[in-house]
């Protein structure tokens, strides 16, 4: 029987370092972090090395985890089931039937918000990201930094801060000059409005095509862009058009996609901030004078210097970013402030953070660039003809009907088809993304991605939709009854006897269950998504390791609805782990 007894707090490495700290007289948190896992579990199930107390206790570390086990052993509290002494550590046994009683108690109770503890409480983080550029396609390159940009975002949502999103949209330079001239001279309202970026794209490629020709296409440009900054309202107002019309297609992404900005602010929000931050560095001393440019020396931190103000009155993509997280800290108070972009980046952000840093504004610290790996594909066959961008768009359509093949080879009748397609097709393109360390490149390979059998995305998905046909099996035909309900109910019943899930299978399971918030940190201090997307697949596949070799819905009632209890913590964090990572899950597939 599940004895409540033994219910310890949320966690057992805490509950183990509470313990540690009553024998060694060292700080809980210290230990917390000393605390490790064996690598194999028949040698414990966590391990405490007393290599660090030797000096202080003047004892061989031997000598020190002998001692250390005895005492423990000699008040052992009852969800722990026995601590042995091997060389320099001290090894945990736990309790299984306490460790499983608690460990479903901790995550059906808690439902949706298992995981997390409001570590995030009253602080304010910005995210930034995605940031497409208007008139260019949302293509390959954006899709990294929203992929994983969305899942700092829920994160640290989840966490508890009071995150704001914003896309930072490049909406600003020369190239409208560009567009303006070529729209005036060559383009169509009705072919545009239908085109949308494509015309825009075209109206561009044939402006430089002419402009080849008549060199004084290039002055039009200019005096176009002269215009803008000078506020001139037809040209204000057609840039305003093809930023609406860029925003068709970005919308489209980000609704499949399933995302969300508290901010969509472009770089042209900044254009008035220009000179008054040229002002602040020249007041500090920090600006040089550079072939009739405004830089600021970076030499000493061995960087090429930060362009300020150009001589040509021409873009000024670092200014606007200084501007930006002068903005955004006067707005937000930020108490981080995050930036996601590929890592071709990583120099301007190092650069422009420095400049920031030395205008000696204090919350410099808490600004930080989190860089990404690209995308890789195998020559020649994604790209376009003539080295055209990879649409984004074109991308997800493709997810989409690659995987409806697939559900019509493998499942023909199931019920709203397209919406599931789409569902695990874009979940496996994100998935892709977030399975490996950030910084590193992602070879781009729909085989492996839609793999169902493998560490992806759709695999994850179908174990879940797995879980949830076995729950579902164990209702009546008219029980309503949710997922979270049916989960909450299992374990409060009388005969919740935690002391049949002691098999290993299911000792596997529970052990990811229950580390399951600590991942979540993990990505959160980390910024990286990997470690809870392989912590879901770890989860997926020790699930159905145990399905196979147990059958749930046995005529015994307490074995079933035990392992009925531990499918509903599967399906729990399953869900979660997945909503984290901007993926749904999906019921039945
Ligand atoms: N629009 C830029 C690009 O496509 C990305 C903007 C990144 N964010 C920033 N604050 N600079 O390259």
């Amino acid at each position: 029987m599940y004895d409540f007894e033994m219910r310890v707090s949320l966690n057992f490495t805490k509950s183990l370092a509470e313990v540690l700290a009553k024998h060694t007289g060292l700080a809980q948190n210290e230990l917390e972090i000393a605390i490790e896992t064996p690598p194999d579990s028949k040698l414990g199930h966590f391990a405490f090395p007393c290599f660090g107390l030797a000096k202080e206790m003047k004892k061989s570390p031997t000598a020190i985890s002998a001692e250390l086990a005895e005492k423990i052993e000699s008040e052992r509290p009852g969800w722990l089931a026995q601590a042995v002494s091997t060389g320099a550590y001290v090894n945990f046994f736990l309790n299984r039937t306490a460790f499983a009683g608690n460990v479903l108690f901790d995550v059906l109770e808690a439902g949706e918000g298992y995981g997390a503890d409001g570590e995030g409480l009253g602080q304010a983080v910005i995210v930034e990201y995605s940031s497409p550029n208007i008139a260019k396609h949302f293509h390959v390159g954006h899709l990294g930094t929203t992929i994983i940009g969305k899942v700092i975002d829920n994160v640290y949502r989840f966490l508890g801060y009071d995150v704001t999103s914003i896309n930072h949209l490049g909406d600003w330079g020369t190239q409208f000059g560009k567009l303006i001239t070529a729209y005036k001279k060559w383009g169509s309202r009705e072919e545009i409005e239908q085109t949308e970026i494509a015309g825009l794209v075209k109206l561009y490629v044939k402006f430089h095509e002419e402009a080849d020709k008549d060199a004084s296409l290039n002055d039009e440009a200019r005096a176009w862009v002269v215009k803008m900054q000078d506020g001139d309202k037809e040209s204000l107002e057609i840039w305003q058009w093809f930023c609406e019309l860029s925003m068709k297609e970005f919308n489209r992404i980000y609704d499949r996609l399933d995302i969300v900005f508290d901010s969509i602010r472009g770089e042209s929000f900044y254009n008035g901030q220009m000179e008054a931050v040229a002002e602040m560095l020249e007041k500090k001393g920090l600006l040089k004078e550079s072939e009739g440019a405004k830089i600021v020396d970076l030499e000493e931190w061995n960087m090429p210097p930060s362009l300020i103000l150009r001589s040509d009155g021409g873009t000024l993509y670092t200014t606007r970013d200084i501007a930006a997280a002068i903005y955004r800290y006067e707005t937000y108070e930020f108490n981080k402030c995050l930036y996601v972009t590929g890592n071709e980046q990583s120099l301007h952000f190092a650069q422009w953070m420095k400049v920031v840093e030395l205008m000696g504004y204090p919350w410099a610290k808490n600004i930080e660039h989190i860089p990404y790996g690209m995308y890789l594909f195998e020559s020649g066959k994604m790209s376009t003809r003539r080295g055209d961008v990879i649409k984004v768009e074109d991308l997800l359509n493709e997810a989409a009907a690659k995987t409806l093949a697939i559900i019509n080879e493998k499942n023909p009748a199931l019920e709203n088809k397209e919406r599931v397609a789409e569902q695990i097709g874009v979940g496996a393109l994100k998935f892709g993304k977030l399975y490996n360390s950030r910084i590193k490149d992602t070879v781009f390979d729909w085989d492996r991605m839609l793999n169902f059998e493998g560490e992806t995305g759709p695999y994850v998905q179908y174990t879940h939709a797995r879980a949830c046909s076995v729950l579902r099996k164990s209702l009546s035909d008219d029980s309503n009854m949710d997922f979270a309900a049916l989960g909450l109910a299992l374990i409060s019943g009388a005969t919740f006897d935690s002391s049949l899930l002691a098999d290993d299978e299911a000792f596997d399971v529970l052990r990811i269950l229950h580390d399951f918030p600590a991942k979540v940190l993990d990505c959160a201090e980390k910024y990286e998504p990997f470690i809870i997307a392989r912590h879901v697949v770890a989860l997926a596949q020790a699930y159905n390791t145990f399905y196979t070799k147990h059958q749930i819905l046995v005529d015994d009632e307490p074995t079933r609805r035990a392992r009925l209890a531990l499918t509903a913590g599967v399906r729990q964090v399953i869900k979660t782990g997945l909503g984290l990572l901007g993926i749904s899950a999906p019921v039945v597939m």
